[in-house]
């Protein structure tokens, strides 16, 4: 484990902190609200259970001791809502704002519910945080910030033009937390995540993620549908790995506020080669799925290659993942193979 991460643990631990964690009932969220717990902060969550789900917080509350789970407020409400942002915000340490509407192919849909949440809602957030003199606010940025500029490995200060308005939303957060430094002295760090993954990711609905999607396809016995050739490509990020960025980056020293960070594992995997790693993790646990893929066109807004370079964050946070993609899946599957079934 990092020598950062694991001081930062020992710290929380000797002295316990009040954190909001936004989009608590989702996947990301949940993952960190349950490592908090776990380390015996106060948090508080707040959710509309927009793409979230009750589940989830009752899985994390099956996963810590009572007095853990005691510590843990839930405002149900919705981050488009500024007096809702006021009161999540009050006395808190660090927020970790993670709820929006993720998805590209959803903002090509609703390009207007998407800005609704994903720009006012985050400016809410920034105002609440601001007011309420929280002293880092991490972010949920995204990789889709790259857009179509194709240089590989991406490094945080090359981007290119947005490919779709939920790219739009994330980068415009970027231009938020920026401004809200220069015009008030706002701490902030964006964390741009790459293809995370890991248990309580949603399998359901139109806009699954690719690994949930095809992993509960796998189980199920159904043909999995590959876009376009399979070489796409993906940085495909254990969520473990973006909990470490997390708190590495809320307790970050004044070099490192005021940034933002690729969060990933710096590998690259194409579809092709997620699709068999699937089938043979799955089959490790008993799932045998033998079916070729059925291949379909390109996605729309999807960009070809992503891979991140990390080395700003190793520098600035002290982040060092720990999983990459094979031991994230062999890590996740038995939580899919449990609840996919
Ligand atoms: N999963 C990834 O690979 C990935 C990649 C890049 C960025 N992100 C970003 O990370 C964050 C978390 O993503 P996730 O994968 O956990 O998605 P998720 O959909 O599981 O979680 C988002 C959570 O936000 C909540 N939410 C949505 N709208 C809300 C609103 N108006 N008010 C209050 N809560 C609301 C949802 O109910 C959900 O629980 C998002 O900001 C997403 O854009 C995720």
């Amino acid at each position: 484990m990092s020598e950062r991460y694991e001081s930062i643990q020992q710290d929380l631990r000797q002295t316990p902190r009040k954190w909001l964690v936004t989009g608590c009932a989702g996947f990301i969220g949940s993952n960190l609200l349950e490592t908090l717990l776990k380390l015996d902060q106060t948090v508080v969550g707040l959710d509309n259970f927009a793409t979230g789900h009750q589940h989830n917080l009752d899985e994390v509350r099956n996963s810590v001791v009572p007095a853990q789970w005691e510590r843990f407020t839930f405002i149900e409400g919705d981050i488009r809502d500024l007096e809702i942002c006021q009161q999540a915000t009050q006395g808190v340490d660090y927020v970790l704002h993670q709820a929006a509407l993720g998805s590209v192919p959803r903002s090509l849909n609703d390009p207007i519910t998407t800005n609704a949440v994903n720009i006012s809602g985050f400016l809410n957030m920034l105002v609440a945080a601001r007011d309420a003199k929280v002293k880092t606010f991490v972010y949920a940025a995204s990789s889709s910030t790259y857009g179509d500029h194709p240089a590989l490995p991406k490094v945080e200060d090359t981007i290119g033009n947005p490919l779709s308005p939920y790219a739009v939303t994330k980068y415009v957060n970027e231009l938020y937390a920026d401004v809200f430094e220069r015009s008030y002295g706002f701490r902030s760090v964006g964390l741009r995540y790459f293809n995370v993954f890991g248990k309580r990711q949603d399998p359901d609905g139109a806009y699954a993620a690719v690994i949930p999607k095809w992993t509960s396809a796998m189980i199920r016995g159904d043909d999995v549908q590959i876009n376009g050739d399979g070489e796409t490509s993906r940085d495909f990020c254990f969520v473990d790995n973006a909990v470490q960025a997390n708190l590495l980056a809320a307790l970050a020293s004044d070099e490192g506020i005021n940034q933002v960070y690729n969060v990933a594992y710096s590998g690259r995997t194409t579809l092709n080669q997620l699709y068999d790693f699937l089938a043979k993790t799955l089959a490790e646990q008993g799932v045998q799925y033998d079916k070729k893929p059925v291949y379909v066109d390109f996605r729309a807004g999807d960009v070809r290659h992503s891979q991140a370079d990390i080395g700003k964050a190793g520098k600035l946070l002290g982040y060092q993942p720990e999983f990459d993609i094979q031991r994230g899946l062999q890590t996740a599957m038995p939580w899919y193979t449990k609840f996919l079934r």
